[in-house]
């Protein structure tokens, strides 16, 4: 391939949070219905694709990032999103190879890969000049994975079915976040089977179908962070903590360190802690990194989702 053919288009993605993830009964599929609100974060991968002639997937991360539980192979699911575009419009044999920076956590219930997943399918549409439709891109993302459409979207919105229909909600504030990294990372599967051993152990196996609290959209709506740090929840904290009973120390030195509160992100193991102000998320910063916990980053929220930020000329 000649050296004018190789064109790159760079997309830039977020990790998201759930500022509330409600989890229902278990579905004949295996999937959890949820009633969540998702929150883009100003952490980011950035994904750079160039035509070639076979899929392959190259990984850089920034220092503090675990590349070693990311698979370099087919498995990976930017290249399965690549490949899901590619049949969507009939290419046949066209590929790409990708490049994936991360800066977001790898198992961390940050939603990294789903924002690889996402940026890949931007990337190509743009790199193609595909002009895929909105609608059709969110439909090929929600097939990726339960968080590959919010993704696309960014800033916050609210997450329904198996968290892959999503709606814009009014957010009127300007959040700031320390978000806690974890050594170990936990798997998604384990931490909705653990949930689900729960709801057998602790009642009769019945699970109320979950809603997004009133209170939480009218905190946001308001940008009253108060009201937010009083309407947060996760129903994956106990499942989380009972596979990682680490996990409760960085809940007792978050209050400790003056966080307004805090919740544990998606399926864990990150923890994230709500702040007033940049001024205040700087003191708890300092009382974390004092408690002995050293990958902790202040973070702006909301954000945007999935953006090109460099074009093939
Ligand atoms: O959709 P995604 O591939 O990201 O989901 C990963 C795993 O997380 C699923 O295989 C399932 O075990 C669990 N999950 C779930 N209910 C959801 C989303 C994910 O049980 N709503």
């Amino acid at each position: 391939m000649s050296q004018q053919e190789a064109r790159s288009v760079t997309v830039r993605a977020p990790a998201k949070i759930n500022l509330f993830l409600g989890v229902g009964p278990v579905r004949p599929d295996g999937y959890h219905p949820l009633a969540t609100v998702y929150q883009a974060i100003a952490l980011y991968d950035d994904v750079t694709v160039t035509d070639d002639e076979r899929w392959s997937v190259q990984l850089t991360g920034e220092s503090r990032i675990d590349l070693a539980e990311v698979p370099a192979d087919d498995t990976n699911i930017a290249i399965r999103a690549g490949r899901l575009l590619v049949e969507h419009h009939g290419l046949g044999e066209r590929a790409a190879r990708i490049e994936i920076h991360k800066g977001i956590p790898v198992a961390g219930g940050l939603a990294g890969g789903s924002a690889d997943a996402a940026a890949t399918l931007v990337a190509l549409d743009r790199l193609w000049d595909l002009q895929t439709p909105d609608d059709e891109l969110l439909e090929l993302a929600g097939r990726l994975g339960s968080d590959v459409p919010f993704a696309l979207l960014g800033g916050t919105a609210a997450g329904t079915g198996r968290g892959e229909l999503v709606e814009p909600v009014a957010d009127t504030g300007s959040w700031w976040w320390l978000v806690v990294e974890n050594d170990e990372g936990l798997s998604t599967p384990a931490v909705y089977a653990a949930f689900d051993r729960l709801a057998h152990e602790i009642g009769d196996g019945t699970v109320a179908d979950p809603i997004i609290p009133p209170a939480l959209l009218a905190a946001l709506a308001e940008g009253d962070v108060a009201g937010l740090a009083a309407s947060v929840g996760n129903h994956l904290t106990d499942p989380a903590l009972l596979l990682r009973p680490d996990l409760a120390h960085t809940f007792e030195d978050a209050e400790a360190a003056g966080a307004l509160v805090a919740l544990l992100s998606g399926s864990g193991p990150t923890v994230l802690l709500l702040c007033e102000s940049m001024a205040h998320a700087h003191i708890v910063h300092r009382e974390m990194v004092d408690k002995g916990h050293t990958r902790v980053s202040a973070v702006p929220a909301p954000v945007s989702g999935v953006h090109v930020v460099t074009s093939p000329w």
